[in-house]
């Protein structure tokens, strides 16, 4: 079927189906859905429109997180979690505990760069699909063709950008490749950190109740977007000013209650929604299983470091957040799809969807041995798959800071040395100029022991491999575990990597100049980039393969069931909708979909990650709640569950009631539905929001930031 009747009839046939609240919508798939039947009460154009200012102006990217404009002046909320790296990097650099003690600006001249901090806010969204698939029409091989299509992405995506630093063009790629959406941000480079709660308040409950409910988290943190006088999104500068928001959200005035319509606008990372039972197969067994016993060494690690050396857990605090965040995503998936027995329902549902396929010639011909081809794919991934993840293990967040500073700088000379059209996109000037501002950042969370500790682990698990996959350019390190610390140790003496300087003056030098530098960090790098490379080969054209495959997947059950779709996340902006609404997470309970204050003062401990600061507990004993209280649960509200579909990349966004006025942030998503990016459960899936009149609550009345409650029209 040629794309343009797939998309025809998708259009169509959802013009005429009822919805389940499952779906994150592309913002010009809105016409289509029946959004008063959803209980809403705006249309689609309030919502977006092409040609008119609507509450999607509102919306902010973070690169990675979601957030809104709240206020005229540049005003953003989001969550806690959010913003933790810029804190991080703040507490590092200042040597102040922000993570554990807050920080609140009282005046606009206070408000302090959120260093690393980077604001995106959408100008434009295009389908640029035909002028793509064009200028591939010709090539035949399946791989070439995929690189030929990355080239041509990268090619637009610089021209959009126009070598302008505050512009940012990102071109998807929708289901597997049928269409292609060009989305061009405004990137602001001055960001900076308002209000942020302390620990007690913005990560209460910690870890023990990441990803759960009934949760008392308030997980926000105001930011403030600022402009050069010129108006372009430059870097700090006392000069700029705050921005003037394109567009920003009024708070409720109303309260809100359980069954009430909710919706939120924001940018979920990714989800699996279409794979075979191949793909979760493996992903359970040779991704999330292993995963987990990883991410536990390396956190003991971190947990040792942090316990003897306060300079410790400044630096590592928010890759410890991260890392115990996916561990605990990757134990909910491991749980969820051996409880829910996920790999088998979708081999059912793929031998129904064969059976249809084998009953009709046409299709059969077509899509009759997809199956097969996409096992004998997986069984390729399977051959040397130790090897692989090994040496992954070297390089990127996997051996601290120093050695994937070498290995970024010898990449960008490499890649440098060929003509720009043949650089692999990620390395496009721009992309290096953008990492190379990047440099000093990744050292306000350098710690010389923690970097040395994941250099040892990376070479002890190359030592650990069978005589059929071993690394070779690394044997003579690996020999015993002596010669691994001995190595170390020395290497960690000798680099001149710490010196971040001396890495970016890296980026002005040839292949060859580096390759005669006498740093045991850098020749490593050196020796393992034909590896890589290799490496890096394979996988494109591994992903090449397998991406046609699912791309026949989607339209085989297309054929079988003609029903609507969305295309999977992939960090672009979407809409989703549901009510506000509990859940059962085990026979015979019922979780309501409120918390209280009230809760938060019965979860106090005094001890992290439940210390709940005095001051909230002297508010609730006097009743001090002021115009936050909810008349019905006659407490203030915390957090609330609602029926829409999120996942990681969505936190931070806003949620809205009926009428598009913000009701809360998204914070998370319940333990019982992990496997949800995999497969949609509606009675178990919730996102988990901190409801605003929690964040109003906290900001006025234990803050006292007045200034920033008035800015909110209160
Ligand atoms: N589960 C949240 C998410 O993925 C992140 C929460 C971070 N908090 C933490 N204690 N690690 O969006």
């Amino acid at each position: 079927m040629s794309r343009k009747m797939w998309v025809l009839i998708v259009v169509l046939i959802m013009g005429f189906t009822t919805f389940a609240e499952e779906g994150m919508w592309l913002l010009s798939q809105l016409e289509n859905l029946d959004l008063a039947g959803k209980g809403l009460e705006i249309s689609a154009e309030d919502i977006y429109s092409q040609d008119k200012t609507s509450l999607s102006n509102a919306i902010v990217w973070l690169g990675g997180c979601s957030a809104s404009f709240v206020s005229p002046d540049g005003l953003v909320l989001t969550n806690h979690h959010c913003a933790f790296g810029a804190l991080q990097r703040n507490s590092a650099k200042d040597s102040v505990d922000y993570l554990t003690d807050g920080f609140l600006a009282e005046s606009l001249q206070d408000e302090m760069p959120a260093t690393g901090q980077y604001a995106y806010t959408l100008q434009s969204m295009t389908d640029v699909t035909d002028e793509i698939l064009k200028s591939v029409k010709k090539i035949r091989d399946i791989a070439e063709k995929d690189k030929a299509i990355e080239r041509k992405i990268t090619e637009m995506e610089k021209l959009a950008e126009n070598d302008r630093d505050d512009r940012y063009c990102y071109i998807a790629s929708m289901y597997n490749g049928k269409q292609y959406i060009k989305f061009l941000f405004n990137k602001y480079q001055d960001v900076r950190i308002v209000y942020a709660p302390p620990a007690g308040i913005g990560v209460y409950g910690g870890d023990i109740d990441n990803w759960m409910w009934p949760r008392h988290t308030g997980d926000f943190t105001y930011l403030r977007v600022y402009q050069a006088p010129d108006g372009s999104g430059a870097t700090y500068s006392p000069e700029n000013i705050p921005l003037k928001s394109p567009n920003y959200l009024k708070v409720a005035r109303t309260d809100l209650k359980e069954g009430d319509a909710t919706f939120i606008l924001g940018f979920p990372g990714r989800t699996m929604r279409y794979r075979s039972s191949y793909s979760i197969d493996w992903n359970l067994n040779e991704n999330y299983i292993p995963m987990v016993k990883y991410f536990q060494s390396v956190l003991d690690v971190i947990a040792d470091m942090s316990q003897k050396d306060p300079q410790a857990k400044l630096k590592l605090a928010n890759y410890d957040a991260s890392l115990n965040n996916a561990m605990k995503n990757y134990q909910g998936n491991i749980d969820g799809m051996r409880k829910s027995g996920i790999v088998e329902q979708k081999r059912q549902f793929e031998k129904e969807l064969m059976d249809f396929i084998h009953s009709k010639r046409k299709l059969k011909k077509k899509y009759g041995h997809l199956l097969d081809e996409i096992a004998e794919q997986y069984g390729l991934l399977k051959e040397t798959h130790q090897y692989d993840d090994a040496l992954k293990n070297f390089g990127g967040y996997f051996t601290g800071v120093l050695f994937s500073q070498a290995e970024n700088a010898y990449e960008v000379a490499r890649e440098r040395a060929k003509p720009e059209a043949e650089r692999r996109p990620e390395f496009s000037e721009k992309r290096v100029q953008d990492n190379l501002k990047r440099i000093d950042y990744a050292y306000l969370r350098y710690y010389k022991p923690f970097d040395m500790a994941m250099m040892t682990m990376a070479l002890k698990r190359a030592a650990a491999l069978p005589e059929d996959q071993r690394i070779t350019e690394v044997e003579d390190i690996v020999k015993d575990s002596d010669s691994i610390e001995k190595w170390v140790s020395d290497a960690f003496s000798k680099t001149k990597l710490e010196d971040a300087e001396f890495v970016k003056s890296l980026y002005s030098m040839t292949a060859a100049e580096i390759e005669a530098i006498d740093d045991p960090l850098i020749q490593l790098a050196v020796k393992l980039y034909p590896a890589k490379d290799r490496a890096y080969e394979k996988n494109t054209a591994w992903s090449a393969r397998i991406k046609e495959l699912r791309k026949n997947y989607i339209d085989a059950i297309y054929a079988w069931k003609s029903q609507n779709l969305y295309p999977d996340a992939n960090s672009t902006i979407r809409f989703t909708c549901g009510k506000v609404n509990g859940y059962s997470p085990a026979d015979a309970i019922w979780y309501k979909p409120f918390t209280t204050l009230t809760g938060v003062i019965e979860k106090d401990t005094g001890e992290e990650p439940f210390d709940n600061p005095k001051k909230v507990t002297e508010l609730y004993r006097k009743k001090n709640f002021g115009r936050w209280v909810d008349p019905e649960l006659d407490d203030v509200p915390c957090c609330f569950l609602c029926e829409c579909d999120i996942t990681g990349g969505n936190s931070g966004s806003a949620v809205m009631n009926a009428r598009g006025e913000l009701i809360g942030l998204a914070f998370d998503g319940n333990y019982e539905a992990m496997t949800s990016d995999w497969l949609y459960n509606q009675k178990l899936q919730r996102t988990i929001v901190v409801d605003i009149r929690y964040v109003l609550f906290i900001t006025d009345k234990f803050a006292g930031a007045e200034r920033l409650v008035k800015e909110m029209g209160f």
